[in-house]
């Protein structure tokens, strides 16, 4: 049985949060690159899941979260691109995921995904896809620790930042109260993230830009750099 994951959010400093997707790592050298990525001062890990149903893609199950969970106590912070959210939920929650965020496009009653984390004492983060007008959170948005905004299509890392999505982080740090987390995620490096900063993300998922850098520790810290 893996260790049980925590809410992470109540705990984590209040700044600028960094969490690398290790969706972008080498798989065989996960490890190796996790070390250098904690090393660089990576705040979680951002473990992204994919269904080949919500999304066509297939990443990684509930077998390598629970690897990285007994390789590295550091915060996984675990994003469900799922069609059966209520179903993974349960099983990312066994494995040691700290916090697990939904796309709010699966369900309609995200309040119940929100409560039942709330119940595994899990991290409750709901994601919007580029085309999920905000409006369709904001039932949920004062139960969340933290909303995430995609700034790609989801469903690969590599992708092109959507420049079009500044205007809905804006958007979503309006409707959130202080001291709620706003993440972006998708086509995150040292030139995206201070114009999402700027617009009130607080914290910021970046696959590509650290995993396949050359010095991946030095790539987290300069990603910090640019949004201090
Ligand atoms: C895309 C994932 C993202 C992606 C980010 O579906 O949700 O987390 O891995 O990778 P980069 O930073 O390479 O765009
Ligand atoms: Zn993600």
């Amino acid at each position: 049985m893996a260790k049980r994951g925590t809410n992470p959010w109540p705990t984590l400093d209040s700044g600028v949060l960094i969490a690398p997707s290790v969706l972008a790592c080498d798989f065989a050298r996960a490890g190796e690159q996790i070390d250098q990525a904690l090393a660089g001062g990576a705040d979680l890990l951002h473990v992204d899941i994919m269904d080949g149903h919500f999304v066509p893609n297939l990443s990684m199950g509930p077998g390598f979260v629970e690897s990285i969970r007994a390789y590295t106590d550091v915060p996984l912070d675990v994003h469900i691109m799922v069609q059966d959210a209520a179903y993974y939920v349960e099983r990312f929650a066994e494995v040691g995921a700290d916090s697990i965020t939904f796309q709010v496009e699966v369900t309609d009653r995200p309040e119940k995904l929100v409560e039942r984390l709330g119940e595994l004492g899990l991290g409750a983060g709901i994601c919007l896809g580029p085309a999920t007008p905000v409006e369709a959170i904001s039932l949920v948005a004062d139960a969340v620790d933290i909303v995430l905004v995609m700034t790609v299509e989801p469903g690969c890392g590599g992708q092109k930042f959507m420049e079009n999505m500044l205007g809905k982080i804006e958007s979503v740090r309006g409707m959130l109260k202080p001291g709620k987390r706003l993440e972006v995620d998708g086509g995150i490096d040292q030139q995206t993230a201070g114009p999402c900063r700027r617009r009130g993300a607080d914290v910021f998922v970046a696959g590509n830009s650290i995993f396949r850098a050359e010095d991946i520790g030095g790539a987290v810290r300069a990603l910090r750099q640019t949004v201090a």
